[in-house]
């Protein structure tokens, strides 16, 4: 079938394609982008940019065809125990190679001297528990090389040999017990620098090292076990750095410089967690450099093996030794508490965790260049006016985690260029202001801080007082530091604050409160913290949150108020809003925030209530209202342009209507003054006089309201009008060419009150309802009657009226 022989035409093709792939790889692997096990990086035509990562894959053997081009091979995290003679070969490209976590414990004699332009050897944490004489050859280039976390005990006297170019050298944490074993590297020409902490040396002697680096800058010897620091001789000529924290052997390490120029060049010294007496420090101290600019002391007395407690003891040890010492290192020193006194370019003091109990004036002198002095973790319990005035350069001071209970006014007096304080976790519950030292760690009354123990502080940015256990801070407490950028004084129990106290610092950036029992954010208000961007109130008793508060704080970018209790209702409203349409502030946790009340509502997230009822869109009603008014404004004086005497009788019209509603109310249907007002034009006068007065009030006895006649003087002519129609059950309208063409046209749809009289011929369409003046030689006898009936006719609607349809059908 052609299906068929189709379908084996193309696995035949199919597998010729397989094989002839295979075969490009294996014979062409530097072209390849084909790589099993690993991802090639970088660009074929730049090779200097060309990545092989191979990391965390398994592998237990390194891979074969690896592009020769490669510059960085990263083998880290695999299985491969051992590296093989020719596993590397061809990669003369290599200058960085990384093979830490791949579990290594051999490397083959010459593996790595294919990689001759290497400079990064990474081979930490593997197995490797020797360096034979051959395993570095041909790493003429390599100039950083990572042993640390191996099992290296020995080292052989020739692997380093080749090694021209190694400058940093890392053999932390390995086997190492004899100096001698690091011969071979610290003679090396450009060695600056030699990690070998954490092994198991128990002396370091000048003996055992001797041809050292003139470019050794950095000495590591942290953590390991010496019983014995011994220099005989110049051997570290031009050391920078030395760390042997946390050395000593049983409580002991003797510290044995002979003279003061070996450790000349000496800035940073770290000697913290030293297990060695006061008396011994005192006299390291005297064998370095007075040029010391950087001094970790921390953990000095961890154990507590040694009975002294504070840091007076080291002064009190010190200066019998002063006494008769040959040693011109401490020899200005006037007072035995001066123990820093002559550390002039010291400035960096790492004190930290030493169970100090007092300061005793250690910094009332010297010390002019000290920047930072961490005195943090001590037992220290009170601060004395003036206790670090000579300290004119701190910058930051780090008395955090002490038992301080009393504190002075003044207590940091001089320190002008100080930006950080941090005072936080102590226990401050009293303070005198009469230079009595009161300790009160147990009293929990009323607690805050002297008005002005900030005071001298000009150019503190950061002040970090959290759980102090105050109640309150005096509102004029910042008025010294008008430049505060951050702080932190949550985690005390305010409960309120006055915003007065912000005032002073209009600077400040980020503000900590959480925890500190504050129920209400209004403070913040008058506060005047327009450059807050963050601001941080979580754990406090908040319930609502005032939209006038967050308008106060234009800058604000970060808000944290998580665990609040949160009263959910139409006042969170403007809230919840807010934190969803706002982008410029970032509420953290906000979809966690939880009602606390009411109770139905309990435990409910408040993002999850319902408050769109609540929000009324005020602009919208201010828009619609505005907007109304406007037309109806430009609609009156429209019609006041236009229509003004239609707008005037519309007016009377209305006023009309509600005396009419009065009258009606008040007057019986009979009580009128008057059987008909009439109203008539001047010029009509004669007639009305001549012809209408006779008839009416003479013979049919009506009594009419003649306007030239019964108006009452000095009152309003519209008021006599008003009267006058109301007073009379009907009106009579005399009406001429004149009359129409007057202003005084009334005529009531509701009320049958009017009855018109044409003296002269009208057009009909100029008309509503009329009774004709007969012309002139017609008889006027039924004009009267009909005027008669009309007159008779009691109020009442339209069509009860025969006379006005009677009238109609005229
Ligand atoms: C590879 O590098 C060459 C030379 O640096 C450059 O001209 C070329 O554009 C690069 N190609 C890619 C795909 O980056
Ligand atoms: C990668 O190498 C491991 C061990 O060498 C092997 O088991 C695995 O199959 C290889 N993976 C691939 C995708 O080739
Ligand atoms: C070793 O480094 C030097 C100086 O950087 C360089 O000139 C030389 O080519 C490098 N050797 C190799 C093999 O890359
Ligand atoms: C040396 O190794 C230690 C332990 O792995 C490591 O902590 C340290 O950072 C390393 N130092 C350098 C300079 O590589
Ligand atoms: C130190 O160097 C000198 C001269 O360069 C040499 O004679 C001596 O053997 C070296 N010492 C060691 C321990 O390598
Ligand atoms: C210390 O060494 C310097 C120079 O090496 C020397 O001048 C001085 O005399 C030595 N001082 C002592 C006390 O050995
Ligand atoms: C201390 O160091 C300074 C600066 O490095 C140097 O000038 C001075 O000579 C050194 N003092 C001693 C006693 O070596
Ligand atoms: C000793 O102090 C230096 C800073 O001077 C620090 O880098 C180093 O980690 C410290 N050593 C130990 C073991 O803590
Ligand atoms: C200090 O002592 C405590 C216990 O007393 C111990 O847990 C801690 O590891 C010690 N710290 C150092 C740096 O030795
Ligand atoms: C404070 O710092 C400024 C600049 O950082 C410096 O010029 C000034 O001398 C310092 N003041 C004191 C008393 O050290
Ligand atoms: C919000 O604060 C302003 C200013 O103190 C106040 O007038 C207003 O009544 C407050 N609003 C609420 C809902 O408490
Ligand atoms: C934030 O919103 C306002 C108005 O809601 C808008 O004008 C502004 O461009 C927005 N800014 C960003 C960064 O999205």
């Amino acid at each position: 079938m052609p299906g068929k022989q189709r379908g084996s035409t193309f696995s035949q093709l199919r597998l010729c394609l397989c094989f002839l792939m295979y075969c490009w790889v294996l014979a062409d692997p530097v072209c390849g982008y084909f790589l099993k096990n690993c991802t090639i990086r970088g660009n074929l035509s730049d090779p200097s940019n060309m990545k092989v990562l191979c990391y965390n894959r398994n592998l237990e053997v390194i891979p074969i065809a690896i592009p020769r081009k490669v510059s960085n091979l990263d083998l880290a995290m695999n299985k491969v125990s051992k590296i093989e003679k020719l596993d590397f070969k061809g990669l003369s490209n290599l200058k960085i190679l990384n093979m830490p976590r791949t579990q290594i414990s051999q490397v083959e004699n010459g593996a790595l001297g294919y990689l001759e332009a290497l400079q990064v050897l990474g081979l930490a944490h593997n197995r490797l528990t020797t360096l034979s004489d051959y395993l570095f050859q041909g790493l003429a280039n390599l100039s950083l090389l990572h042993l640390d976390n191996n099992l290296i005990a020995t080292i052989s006297s020739s692997s380093f040999q080749t090694l021209s170019s190694l400058k940093t050298v890392n053999l932390t944490k390995n086997n190492l017990y004899n100096m001698k074993e690091v011969q071979p590297i610290v003679q090396l020409p450009h060695l600056q620098e030699l990690y070998i902490g954490s092994n198991r040396f128990t002396s370091f002697q000048s003996q055992e090292i001797s041809n050292t680096s003139i470019e050794l800058r950095l000495l590591d010897l942290s953590r390991n076990p010496l019983g014995v620091f011994r220099i005989t001789a110049d051997v570290l000529p031009y050391l920078e750095v030395l760390d042997i924290a946390y050395c000593g052997q049983l409580g002991r390490m003797e510290w044995d410089v002979l003279n003061r120029s070996f450790l000349s060049n000496v800035n940073r010294l770290n000697l913290s967690g030293i297990e060695m007496s006061f008396k011994r420090m005192g006299m390291v101290l005297q064998t370095v450099n007075s040029s010391l600019v950087h001094l970790r002391m921390q953990d000095l007395l961890n154990g507590s093996r040694l009975k002294v407690k504070a840091l007076t003891d080291i002064a009190v040890q010190i200066s019998p030794i002063l006494q008769d010492s040959h040693n011109s290192f401490f020899s200005t020193i006037k007072s035995p508490t001066c123990v820093f006194q002559d550390l002039k370019e010291l400035w960096i003091l790492k004190l930290g965790s030493n169970k100090i109990l007092t300061l005793n004036d250690a910094f009332m002198n010297g010390l002019h260049k000290l920047e930072t002095l961490n005195l943090a973790g001590n037992k220290l319990s009170s601060i004395r006016k003036g206790e670090f005035k000579s300290l004119t350069s701190l910058k930051t001071l780090l008395l955090y985690d002490n038992q301080i209970a009393s504190m002075e006014d003044g207590a940091f007096e001089g320190l002008v260029n100080l930006t950080e304080l941090n005072l936080g976790s102590n226990k401050i519950t009293q303070t005198d202001i009469r230079n009595t030292v009161i300790f009160s760690q147990r009293h929990k009354g009323l607690s805050h801080l002297p008005i002005n123990f900030l005071e001298g502080l000009k150019s503190l940015l950061s002040f970090q007082a959290g759980s102090l256990n105050i109640k309150d801070l005096h509102r004029n407490t910042f008025i010294h530091t008008p430049r505060l950028w951050f702080l932190d004084i949550s985690k005390n129990e305010f409960t309120a604050l006055t915003p007065k106290l912000f005032r002073p610092i209009p600077r400040l950036n980020s503000l900590y409160l959480s925890k500190a029992r504050i129920q209400s954010l209004d403070f913040l208000i008058a506060a005047n913290l327009s450059r807050v961007t963050f601001l941080q109130v979580s754990k406090n008793d908040i319930t609502v949150v005032n939209e006038t508060v967050l308008q106060s704080l234009p800058a604000l970018t970060y808000l944290d108020m998580q665990d609040n209790p949160f009263t959910c209702g139409c006042s969170d409203a403007w809230f919840v809003q807010w934190m969803e349409s706002d982008n410029q502030t970032q509420v953290v946790g906000a979809g966690e925030f939880t009602c606390n009340y009411p109770a139905d509502l309990k435990d409910t997230k408040l993002l999850d209530v319902e408050l769109q009822f609540c929000t009324v869109d005020l602009g919208l009603y201010c828009y619609i209202s505005t907007t109304c008014l406007v037309l109806l404004t430009l609609v009156a004086s429209f019609a006041y342009h236009f229509l003004k005497w239609h707008v005037i009788f519309g007016y009377y019209l209305f006023l009309a209507f509600l005396y009419d509603t009065k009258q009606r109310n008040k007057l019986t249907p009979h009580g009128c003054q008057y059987d008909a007002f009439i109203s008539y034009n001047a010029h009509d006068k004669p007639w009305v006089l001549r012809e209408l007065l006779p008839e009416l009030e003479g013979k049919q006895v009506w009594k009419l309201c003649l306007h030239h006649r019964d108006f009452q003087p000095g009152k309003r002519i519209i008021d006599n009008i008003m009267d006058g129609i109301y007073g009379s059950r009907k009106t009579i309208c005399v009406i001429s060419h004149r009359y129409l063409e007057s202003d005084f046209w009334l005529f009531d749809e509701q009320k049958d009150v009017l009855i018109l009289v044409f003296l002269e011929e009208i057009p009909t369409h100029q008309l509503r309802t009329y009774l004709s003046w007969p012309r002139a030689g017609e008889q006027t006898g039924v004009f009267w009657q009909q005027l008669r009936l009309a007159l008779e006719t009691k109020d009442g609607s339209a069509e009860e009226n025969p006379i006005l349809s009677g009238v109609q059908a005229l």
